[in-house]
């Protein structure tokens, strides 16, 4: 039964064109924290392309109207609710001016105007701008702006908005104010302002018209020298637009400006990106080499947004992953075109992105499309939208939009990118229409590639083999099928169009040319198969031998491959496949495999000896004494599975026997191979002064993989003074940081010192105190009561529920980090979750969702825990407020 109390539910389906257009809009702020007054100018007129309605009606959340003008008269026939503003009787075209208030200092939402630090920033996407003032905020109303900014000129020395400066200059009473004007047309959910004490680092670049461009990266003054690496990014991130898509950037100017206190990444504010500074700020003392990774990663990504999502934007937020899937993806190629571009070896260096970004969907997105919240890439339905910012949305959505550019070609791709500008061009499209346009550019038929777009879970595909070896035939059948979700069977509607790349290895481990019945030569080693039946067969001719075959090369589609490769052939495959990406997968087969027997197996009896089969062992040695093969690349095949993740593959998930299963399995390869491991961690050491080259990061990657597996080891003194000398010496982030986690789990004084040394040495640095949090949650010392710790360290004066990051780094981190501790019996994970979701949904409800989402597997887990879990559910719905909360907890418990 629906809940009669709970919100209502938006359908993509009950789509409608906006009645009314706004063409132009003038805002003026009069910006104080406690009251800030807005006035907003706007020409409406009648939509012609939408059932004619009397009224106009304006979304507005926690604002007071202060007046309110039709035509330069005031106008008293309206009405005023809690969704917003209602004009009666209005005419076809007029100018509506409007005075309100909101109240920046008590915004702890996040959304909307709001002060971090003293300053103020907007965060308007998805709906934020209906609690700054009264508009049509919807996507597809695109309006263009001129900003008025007034502020007191000592609190708030720097006024930015989006677009081109016009005019700037002092006021009475100390104050000043300054005008921005932004020549495209956009949607509410782009317009950003930011008002505070900032200084920026700039740079002038010649685009590729000759055009000169203002960056600057804005930041708190002491984190100037934090701001090198994000500008770098930026203007790579420029260039590789015009190289690979012809695409130029805009604007006069274009600015990145950090903030503390944000709910996501980053924003992509046209001209006006706002950044958590966590994906901003970097010098080598107080960031690591992933926070370098994901700075590099992220500008990328909302500088494409400037033409993905910004110059052709969504029609309405169904639609969300036509901005999202396409701009992941360009992150994902630009970042693998980067690290390709400073390696020694460019395709190992793509290879370890891909692994990168594949383990992403595996880990987390596989499991949404299996749990309570699994939707399609584009959705059906939502009662808050602010919970489908999700990783089908991004991350599945990149793997559709990767499809495209593997069926079509890299050439095919770029023309359909093409088409879709050329087409699209400053609208507020759909998925049908990129699809559209890349067929279209390519003369090909993709309506079966909509269902993509439209079902939802992970597709299987079941692959059988047989050779026959007098006719020297291999035949590959492939079959593609789903399995039901927990709480929401379901069916494929159709058979999807799955582009499938296939090899096939000869007993030497040489890639066999390819070739099928019916052609006339072999071809090329890796073939793409295009599966777009429930059930098709393949035959291969020509094949000497029987081969071994190496499926979905490069994770050519989102989908999971049921083969019964025995261990030997998984061995051969991490010994010998080309695809460097199957070599990882071969690997990772192996060892998810080896750790769910043990987990079995620890949920029986207690795991002792070795009850490995030494041929694993020794083929992961083989990898990791391979100097052909890149560190990084050996460090990824070495690094376990998580226990998330492998508690998912089990029938019925069990953290505490996968904990024991993942501990044991990591001591037994400290131990067996802890001569390599002393041998890796001596070598690989990185002389000279830090540098975040692909090279660099790979040798500390395993370095420091190394030192991980020695503090496992039975040398654990060895691995004392390693991590001790390393904390010491380390010239950077990335180093002190794994010799502190090491230190950590090695315990006893040296892990109490170390941690006091490092949160004095870094009390000034917000994002360092939130890694000295994140580590210690996420120890994986066995006598250690980390439900304890982690309340104590709640209690710590640095902790506080309204600062986003420092949250996510000791409860999230915790509670993902650690399953085996926060699924304890005894129920105190539990209460800890509970306390903190309900004591955030009032703060800040985006938080208290994701927050949230952490429980919505309970019935995957063993019946003990499940009844717990569906108690503390029960107890947050009784008494939650926000809709954002309510919508992930009636999901969950359906
Ligand atoms: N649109 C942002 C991005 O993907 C993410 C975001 C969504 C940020 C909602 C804030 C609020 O780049
Ligand atoms: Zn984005």
């Amino acid at each position: 039964m629906p809940n009669p109390t709970s919100p209502s539910t938006i359908h993509r389906t009950d789509y409608t064109p906006p009645p009314f257009l706004i063409d132009t809009i003038e805002l003026e702020f009069e910006l104080e924290a406690e009251r800030t007054t807005v006035t907003s100018k706007m020409q409406l007129r009648r939509n012609p392309q939408a059932a004619y309605c009397p009224e106009l009606q304006l979304s507005g959340e926690a604002l007071q109207l202060i007046s309110l003008r039709l035509d330069g008269v005031a106008c008293t026939n309206r009405q005023i609710d809690e969704a917003g503003l209602t004009v009666y009787d209005v005419p076809d075209a007029f100018e509506l001016t409007i005075v309100n208030a909101c109240e920046p200092a008590s915004n702890t939402s996040l959304m909307g105007l709001y002060l971090s630090n003293g300053h103020f920033f907007t965060q308007c996407e998805a709906q934020g701008f209906r609690k700054i003032t009264y508009f049509l905020d919807r996507p597809d109303v695109m309006a263009r702006y001129t900003v008025i900014l007034r502020a007191n000129k000592a609190a708030y020395p720097i006024l930015l908005s989006n677009g081109n400066l016009i005019e700037a200059g002092d006021l009475p009473n100390g104050k000043h104010y300054a005008k921005w004007h932004d020549p495209f047309a956009k949607p509410s959910y782009l317009f950003a302002l930011v008002a505070g004490q900032l200084v920026a680092l700039e740079e002038r670049i010649i685009t590729h018209s000759g055009a000169q461009k203002l960056l600057q990266v804005w930041v708190e003054a002491h984190d100037l020298d934090k701001t090198h690496h994000a500008m770098d990014a930026l203007i790579h991130a420029i260039h590789w637009d015009e190289a690979r898509f012809g695409l130029e950037l805009d604007l006069e100017r274009f600015m990145i400006v950090a903030v503390s206190d944000f709910n996501m990444g980053a924003m992509e504010n046209k001209g006006l990106n706002i950044f958590n500074t966590k994906y901003v700020l970097a010098n080598p003392q107080t960031a690591t080499d992933s926070d370098y990774a994901n700075i590099e990663a992220v500008v990328g990504h909302e500088y494409f947004h400037n033409w993905t999502g910004n110059r052709v934007t969504c029609r309405d937020w169904f639609q969300l992953s036509l901005k999202e899937g396409l701009t992941v993806f360009r992150d994902q190629e630009f970042s693998a075109d980067m690290a390709a571009a400073g390696a020694v070896n460019a395709a190992a260096a793509r290879a370890s992105q891909r692994i990168e970004n594949v383990r992403i969907l595996q880990q987390v997105q596989f499991a949404e499309d299996a749990g309570p919240m699994a939707h399609p890439v584009r959705p059906e339905s939502y009662v808050e939208i602010n919970n489908f910012y999700t990783a089908t949305v991004y991350e599945k959505g990149a793997e559709v939009v990767r499809m495209y550019q593997t069926l079509l070609g890299r050439d095919g791709f770029r023309q359909g990118m093409d088409l879709y500008f050329q087409r699209h061009d400053g609208q507020a499209v759909s998925c049908d229409d990129f699809r559209q346009a890349m067929a279209e550019a390519n003369q090909r038929d993709l309506a079966q590639f909509e269902h993509w777009y439209s079902q939802l879970g992970t597709p299987y595909v079941l692959v059988r083999s047989q050779y026959d070896e007098a006719a020297r035939t291999y035949t590959v059948t492939l079959a593609q099928h789903y399995k039901p979700v927990l709480n929401a069977p379901y069916t494929a509607s159709a058979p999807l169009l799955i582009p499938f790349a296939i090899g096939l290895v000869d007993a030497n481990g040489q890639d066999l040319a390819l070739q099928l019945a019916g052609e006339g030569a072999p071809g090329t080693a890796t073939r793409v198969l295009e599966l777009n039946q429930a059930e098709q067969t393949f035959r291969f001719i020509n094949v000497q031998t029987q081969p071994v075959p190496s499926l979905l090369r490069d994770f050519s589609a989102p989908v999971i491959v049921e083969y019964d490769y025995t261990d030997d052939e998984l061995i051969f495959l991490l010994a010998h496949d080309s695809d460097p990406f199957n070599r990882w997968a071969a690997g990772q087969r192996l060892v998810t495999r080896t750790l769910l027997a043990l987990a079995r197996q620890a949920e029986r009896t207690q795991l002792t000896g070795n009850q490995l089969n030494q041929s694993i062992i020794d083929a992961f040695g083989r990898i990791l004494r391979d100097e052909t093969l890149t560190p990084a690349f050996r460090e990824q095949v070495l690094t376990l599975p998580t226990e998330i993740y492998l508690a998912e593959q089990m029938d019925q998930a069990d953290p505490a026997a996968v904990h024991t299963a993942r501990q044991y399995l990591r001591t037994q390869l400290a131990n067996a191979l802890s001569h390599d491991w002393s041998t890796i961690y001596a070598r690989h050491q990185t002389p000279g002064p830090y540098q975040p080259t692909p090279a660099d990061m790979g040798q500390r990657a395993l370095k420091n993989l190394a030192l991980s597996y020695l503090s496992n080891s039975k040398q654990s003194a060895h691995a004392l003074h390693l991590a001790q000398t390393q904390y010491d010496r380390a010239d950077n982030m990335s180093d002190r940081s794994a010799a502190l986690a090491a230190l950590i789990h090695l315990g006893g004084q040296p892990a109490q010192a170390a941690l006091a040394d490092f949160y004095q040495r870094f009390e000034n640095e917000p994002l360092a105190i939130d890694k000295w949090f994140a580590l210690q949650a996420t120890q994986q010392r066995a006598e250690m009561d980390l439900i304890k710790l982690v309340r104590t360290l709640m209690h710590h004066p640095a902790f506080t529920l309204k600062n986003p990051n420092r949250v996510r780094a000791l409860i999230f981190s915790f509670i993902s980090g650690n399953p085996a501790q926060f699924h304890a019996t005894n129920g105190s994970g539990y209460a800890l979750w509970v306390e903190q979701v309900l004591a955030l949904d009032t703060l800040n409800p985006q938080l208290a969702a994701r927050l949230a989402r952490l429980l919505e597997r309970w019935r995957k887990f063993t019946p003990a825990l499940r009844e717990q879990m569906h108690e503390a559910l029960e107890t947050v719905l009784a008494s939650v407020h926000s809709k954002d909360v309510r919508e992930i907890i009636d999901k969950a418990l359906i």
